[in-house]
């Protein structure tokens, strides 16, 4: 079989009893499948199969080089693919099930795809919280790999119309359970026999990684691909995007944050949790709005605020 380019209709189904299964049964065969996560909507392929993983690749168009999470159902599934050190040991009790996603070596053994890991020794796992996706792991039986279900390079999708605008047509099911919680995606760390490496900001802060573990949390700097999520203009929307911005400025979407005027407010109460909830869907509306621009209301550099201004520097590139 090789990787569709071909339109396929897509199917948007409310999760309940008989759409699982239906996604089950897609994910045996092969196909991929779009399911939320507490943080965003994931696109989901049988992690174990190059042939299902490679059907992830084609319909996101990402570059092969870019590496994917799989996901678990437990943490003994976790174990059977990747090595545990003490620090991973310590920080899969704290925040598992929940958006955090580490990297670790390969087994020799290990059972899923290379292609997965794009021909690294290390592989991402990561033990989701929300419901649908675990009930759709247990049961298509096997560990899931699932980057955000939106085209290579596109704003991550919270929603699953955001799904359906970004990958209509070249994914046949998208499992609809309403928007996602967390709004971002997982922490991605590399945990270390002497430090913590961040290689992308999320949900779970470096803070709390550092008391979990009791080890420094370090950014790496310059190593290029191992930690893709690092290439520049990874969340763009379409239009010119600038940030910092106190007051709205004419003709430009203003995202605000706090009180005062704009299109779109993440948290008019200045909740950095709420807004990083709202963040990805007001990107997409400003992104599908007649303004030919997106201002940005300035956001603390504080707690989640840390991963909101990530995807947002990304998204201005
Ligand atoms: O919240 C999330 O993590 C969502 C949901 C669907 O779970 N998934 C997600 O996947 O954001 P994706 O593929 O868009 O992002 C995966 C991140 C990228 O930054 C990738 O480069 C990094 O994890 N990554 C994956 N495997 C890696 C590895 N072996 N070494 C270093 N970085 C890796
Ligand atoms: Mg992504």
């Amino acid at each position: 079989m090789s990787p569709r380019t071909r339109f396929v209709p897509t199917q948007i189904r409310a999760y309940d009893k008989t759409s699982l299964a239906e996604a089950a049964a897609l994910i045996r065969a092969g196909e991929p499948v779009a399911v939320p996560t507490e943080t965003v909507y994931g696109l989901a392929a049988d992690a174990t199969s190059e042939a299902a993983v490679a059907q992830i690749y084609a319909a996101k168009g990402r570059p092969s080089f870019n590496p994917l999470i799989v996901h678990v159902a437990d943490v003994a599934m976790a174990r059977r693919l990747v090595a545990f050190n003490p620090a991973a040991e310590a920080l899969a009790s704290a925040f598992w099930p929940g958006p955090l996603t580490m990297v670790l070596p390969r087994l020799p053994d290990c059972p899923v795809a290379k292609l997965a890991s794009a021909g690294l020794p290390t592989l991402a796992v990561r033990l989701p919280s929300h419901p649908a996706m675990r009930a759709l792991i247990a049961a298509a039986g096997v560990p899931l790999a699932a980057p955000s279900a939106n085209r290579s390079g596109a704003i991550s999708p919270t929603r699953a119309s955001h799904v359906q605008a970004s990958l209509g047509g070249r994914i046949p099911f998208i499992l609809d359970a309403g928007p996602t919680s967390e709004g971002v995606e997982s922490t991605v760390v590399r945990p270390g026999e002497d430090a913590v490496a961040l290689l992308r900001p999320g949900p779970i802060t470096a803070e709390r990684i550092a008391a979990a573990c009791a080890l420094p949390v370090v950014r790496p700097q310059g190593e290029g691909i191992s930690a893709p999520g690092q290439m520049a203009s990874h969340y763009a929307p379409s239009k010119p995007l600038r940030l910092d911005c106190a007051q709205p400025v004419d003709g430009q979407f203003h995202i605000g944050f706090g009180p005062g005027p704009c299109q779109r407010n993440l948290s008019s109460r200045g909740d950095l949790v709420e807004a990083a909830a709202n963040l990805f869907a007001a990107l997409h509306e400003a992104d599908a709005s007649h303004f030919t621009g997106i201002t940005v209301a300035p956001i603390p550099q504080e707690g989640i605020g840390i991963a909101i201004n990530d995807r947002l520097r990304r998204a201005a590139v």
